[in-house]
């Protein structure tokens, strides 16, 4: 069994790389009790179906709270020292896309409960599932999680989880959600339900202080974009897919939250208001990175850009940007240059020291 997560958490602070907060290593404790449980040997055969009847009675962590307040690196911590290897990390949103994908395939060979062949192939060979950002916006997920999760904790699956939202927020004002009460209570009766009231945002604090628009363009900028991206995401990234309206959008770099992608990526392919807001309702920060000066000849991708600036001002999502120029100079002629002004103008706001605080429970 290797060292307590608690213990590599107080290395991490000594090394300067954490700053301490007891609510994280309070979290930290609950953790650890899973992790080992988890390392404990397994009771082979006939009683190792009685797994799900043991002592503490919860089958995992539901942790939430407010952005930026070390859910993520938490669970990944976690993650990284239990010493099982049947185990995944996945982020909800692209779990969930997975399944409604496998689900679609079993049902065409006509079964009566397409959810159990699709349970039992996710539960095979798995013992513990961690989800980052759990969150249901979409009704076609909210009416199957209820079976799915049961199946999985039937299957003795571990599951821990990342959320801004307590469990009974969950798909809150969604369609026909008395369907998906059960899943909150399946939530609360399996998972224990922590608050991880830590001091501060530290994405937030990471960041304030320090420029995140970046002009103009070349290695200086591009450099110091790197060495944030770095830091925010401890060097680990995965492609994010977003359905929207049936089609998908490849965010090309992503973690727990945080985006990073081209103007072209966004601007110069045709993307619409929808898309911008599966964006932001999936990131709490974008990278931006090679934002050019704009004209006439560039009046589509402008256009875009100021649906893209809009969308993120609303959804109070954190922007790190490079440009080739400052914000009041990037579009000065062309149709829609003088809309541009409130572009430049959020583009300005958006850069401020406490920007995007107090996005907590959007
Ligand atoms: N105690 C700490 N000291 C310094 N930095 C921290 C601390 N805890 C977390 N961080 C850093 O702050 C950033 C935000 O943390 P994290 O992504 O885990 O937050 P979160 O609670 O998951 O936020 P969200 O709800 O937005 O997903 C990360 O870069 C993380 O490494
Ligand atoms: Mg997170």
């Amino acid at each position: 069994m290797g060292q307590h997560l608690q213990a590599i958490y107080d290395t991490r602070v000594a090394e300067g790389l954490l700053r301490p907060d007891p609510a994280q290593r309070a979290a930290l404790l609950r953790l650890e009790e899973l992790r080992e449980r988890l390392e404990a040997p397994q009771r082979k055969g006939f009683l190792s179906r009685f797994k799900r009847a043991e002592p503490a009675g919860k089958q995992g962590l539901y942790l939430w709270g407010g952005v930026g307040r070390g859910k993520s690196m938490l669970m990944d911590l976690f993650y990284a020292h239990v010493g099982i290897r049947e185990r995944r990390r996945v982020h909800f949103h692209a779990f969930m896309q997975e399944v409604q994908a496998a689900l679609h395939e079993a049902r065409k060979t006509g079964v009566d409960d397409a959810i159990k062949p699709v349970a039992d192939a996710i539960a095979k060979d798995l013992r513990l599932l961690c989800f980052d950002e759990m969150q249901i916006t979409d009704i076609a997920d909210a009416m199957i999680v209820g079976r799915l999760f049961e199946k999985l904790f039937d299957a003795g699956v571990v599951v821990v989880t990342t959320s801004n939202r307590h469990p009974s927020d969950l798909y809150k004002d969604g369609l026909n959600r008395q369907l998906f009460l059960p899943f909150i209570e399946l939530l609360q009766s399996r998972l224990e339900v922590d608050q991880l009231e830590a001091m501060a945002d530290y994405r937030q604090d990471r960041l304030s202080g320090e420029p995140v628009y970046f002009c103009p363009l070349g290695t200086a900028a591009k450099k110091k974009v790197d060495a944030i991206w770095r830091d925010l995401t401890g060097g680990r990234e995965e492609e994010l897919c977003l359905e929207v309206k049936g089609r998908e959008v490849h965010v090309p770099r992503y973690w727990a939250g945080m985006a990073r992608a081209s103007f072209w990526d966004l601007c110069g392919q045709p993307l619409g208001p929808a898309d911008y807001l599966a964006l932001v309702g999936a990131v709490k920060l974008l990278v931006l990175e090679g934002i050019p000066r704009l004209d006439a000849s560039k009046f589509n991708e402008a256009k875009r850009f100021v649906t893209l600036i809009d969308a993120l001002y609303e959804g109070h999502v954190r922007l790190i940007a490079t440009a080739e120029d400052e914000p009041e100079r990037l579009y000065l002629e062309g149709a829609g240059s003088f809309e541009f002004e409130r572009t430049a103008s959020r583009l300005r706001e958006m850069q401020g020291a406490d920007w995007g605080t107090g996005r907590d429970q959007p």
